[in-house]
């Protein structure tokens, strides 16, 4: 109980709210190499396994915490020495059921999978966009545990960018940064780059894990390992959806009742393309998908069907290998995008 004391009082400001499998959480204890006093650099949970077995549990995994780039570097270096191959899922938290997948097939592919919690401030245009993105890392921490991640990297913004946050990234993206997200978040690609490409160098995985969720960021992202010839695989996984089609997002949780029940909009639209495309044509689509998407608390940024590699319009599918329907709407502050493959 001493140690549970302990282990919250170093990891969290105030003892985290008790879930109901409170035994798999709570009896979390720190274990060497503990923390540096003043500042928790490091954390090792660990389930107290011989406790849970005797109690029929199962033992649930152990996860290292680290703050410091240098600790994580030293941590990866000795497991790559190792042998052992490393999947890296990076993300900014308030981490639900869509990250659990990434986090889940990293796992199943990799000896050490390394997930990166970094709300990062280059990449939103907004600053009230910043200031309101949710924070939630009790309940992270504990998703974590139980997707099998290894390693957290929890690290402050000084860690990441230590010469301040201006970009000495320059790569030329062509056309893949102009349209959608591009167009309506200025320098957000830019922002996402540079911190993708800094994480890499960081954490230098074997594989890279990214979701379809943001499609046009998957294209940045590649596009860079392509360009700079970076040593990683990177690797596309599916769109985890709410029940009725929401694709789940970390800017879900913002949603009041009201702007939750019209959001299933955005992928109903999304759902009529594909099957209206063949037969009316992306113009006319696009027209219809715009008219569904405007309804009041709603109003659609942008619906763009591209093709999927180059992200430019396509006039018809029949000269393009993939194409995809793009959009974004705004709900009050909020805003959501979502995607889907026409072809
Ligand atoms: P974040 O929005 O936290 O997303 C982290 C990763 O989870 C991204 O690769 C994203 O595409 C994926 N993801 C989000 N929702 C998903 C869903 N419903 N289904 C499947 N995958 C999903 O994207 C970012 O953070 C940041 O831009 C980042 C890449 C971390 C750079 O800061």
């Amino acid at each position: 109980m001493r140690i549970n004391a302990r282990f919250s009082h170093i990891l969290f400001s105030q003892r985290p709210p008790l879930p109901s499998n409170c035994l798999n959480f709570c009896d979390l204890h720190c274990a060497k190499p503990l923390l540096l006093p003043r500042s928790p650099a490091i954390c090792f949970l660990q389930s107290p396994c011989a406790l849970l077995r005797k109690l029929g549990r199962q033992p649930i995994p152990s996860m290292f915490i680290f703050k410091k780039v240098a600790d994580l570097r030293r941590h990866l270096n000795t497991r790559r020495r190792d042998g052992q191959t490393i999947g890296f899922v990076p993300t900014m938290g308030a981490l639900h059921q869509g990250h659990a997948s990434l986090i889940k097939q990293a796992a199943a592919e990799s000896n050490a999978t390394v997930c990166s919690i970094f709300v990062n401030p280059t990449q939103f245009n907004e600053a009230n966009d910043l200031a309101k993105y949710p924070r939630t890392p009790e309940k992270d921490i504990q998703l974590l545990l139980e997707c099998g991640c290894t390693v957290l990297f929890l690290p402050e913004v000084k860690e990441v960018y230590p010469d301040g946050e201006l970009s000495t990234l320059e790569i030329d993206f062509g056309q893949l940064d102009q349209p959608m997200e591009g167009a309506h978040r200025p320098g957000h690609f830019a922002g996402v780059a540079q911190v993708v490409k800094r994480l890499l160098d960081i954490v230098q995985p074997d594989q890279l894990y990214m979701g379809q969720k943001d499609y046009q960021q998957f294209a940045i992202v590649q596009h860079m390992v392509q360009a700079l010839q970076l040593p990683v695989k990177l690797t596309m996984c599916a769109t985890v959806r709410e029940a009725d089609g929401l694709a789940m997002s970390s800017r879900n949780m913002r949603l009041s009742a009201e702007q939750r029940a019209i959001a299933p909009l955005v992928f109903k639209a999304l759902r009529f393309a594909k099957d209206k495309v063949e037969q009316d044509g992306p113009t006319a689509t696009v027209a219809t998908a715009m008219q569904m998407l405007t309804v009041p608390g709603m109003e659609p940024e942008y619906f763009e069907i591209v093709d999927g590699r180059s992200l430019a319009p396509v006039a018809s599918l029949a000269d393009h290998e993939r194409v995809v329907a793009c959009t974004a709407v705004r709900l009050g502050d909020i805003r959501l995008i979502d995607n889907l493959v026409l072809k």
